[in-house]
């Protein structure tokens, strides 16, 4: 935190303008392309690793979701990062991990349904991250599009002079987008998975998306519905929790 206080300085000394862009590790294409778009917005940029356990609820995938620092190191030096923070816990939350940042209107509804801690616990982490990093833009992906939303309007609320951006989503051959969770999926759930991005194009009527994902292979649909100027969607294949929306045209 020190270090990452002196570079900072050092930055603004020399008007450098400093993107920002956190994440949870378990880099894929997804979070370089982020890192790109801050390079491109930016004079330097920092990414943070941290598995935030207050987005999580008891029963959830705090343990096991993946973590690998080494190769997370090695991509984010070859797409250009110029700083890597990776916060200790006690950095974070020095009095114990706990919550105490609302998640607003954006957070009310949709994901938060059905994980309702968890976009308190995301601009908790958040708000305490950009007071560490100081950023004067930070990056945060479409695919958690609502997150996206939340992180707007407590940037708005709280006038802080901090330039959010949305970057678009990346996604494999067959259109799934990516996430750090797709590692969970078997070969036969990956197929299955791969039908949603295709379903909530393809389908506008909620209701008949809902039951072509649930023949294509879903076991269960949390939601779909439009908001914004987007369909957006959550559902399980297994034990793994796909989100995804697309823009409504
Ligand atoms: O999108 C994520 O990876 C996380 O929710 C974030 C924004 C890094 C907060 O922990």
């Amino acid at each position: 935190m020190a270090a990452l206080c002196k570079i900072n300085n050092k930055w603004k000394d020399a008007e450098l303008k400093t993107g920002f862009v956190p994440t949870m590790g378990a880099l894929h294409e997804g979070h370089l392309s982020l890192v790109k778009l801050a390079l491109e917005h930016a004079d330097r940029v920092v990414v943070s690793i941290y598995v935030n356990p207050a987005q999580f609820a008891p029963h959830e995938d705090f343990e096991s979701y993946p973590r690998d620092i080494d190769s997370d190191l090695e991509k984010l030096e070859a797409a250009g990062a110029h700083l890597v923070y990776l916060p200790q816990e006690a950095e974070l939350y020095p009095d114990g991990v706990k919550i105490d940042m609302d998640a607003g209107r954006a957070g009310a509804g949709l994901d938060a349904d059905f994980r309702p801690h968890f976009f308190h616990g995301v601009a908790t982490i958040v708000r305490r991250l950009f007071d560490h990093v100081q950023p004067d833009m930070a990056v945060f992906g479409e695919k958690d599009y609502q997150q996206l939303m939340v992180i707007r309007e407590m940037v708005e609320r709280q006038n802080l002079p901090i330039e959010i951006i949305g970057g678009p989503t990346m996604r494999d051959d067959h259109g799934l987008a990516l996430s750090s969770r797709n590692a969970y999926l078997s070969e036969s759930e990956l197929a299955i998975a791969q039908q949603m991005n295709v379903i909530l194009r393809d389908t506008p009527d909620p209701e008949a998306a809902k039951s072509a994902l649930l023949t294509a292979g879903f076991d269960k649909i949390d939601y779909i519905e439009e908001r914004w100027d987007r369909r957006l969607a959550a559902g399980w294949v297994g034990e793994t929790r796909l989100l995804d929306n697309i823009k409504i045209t």
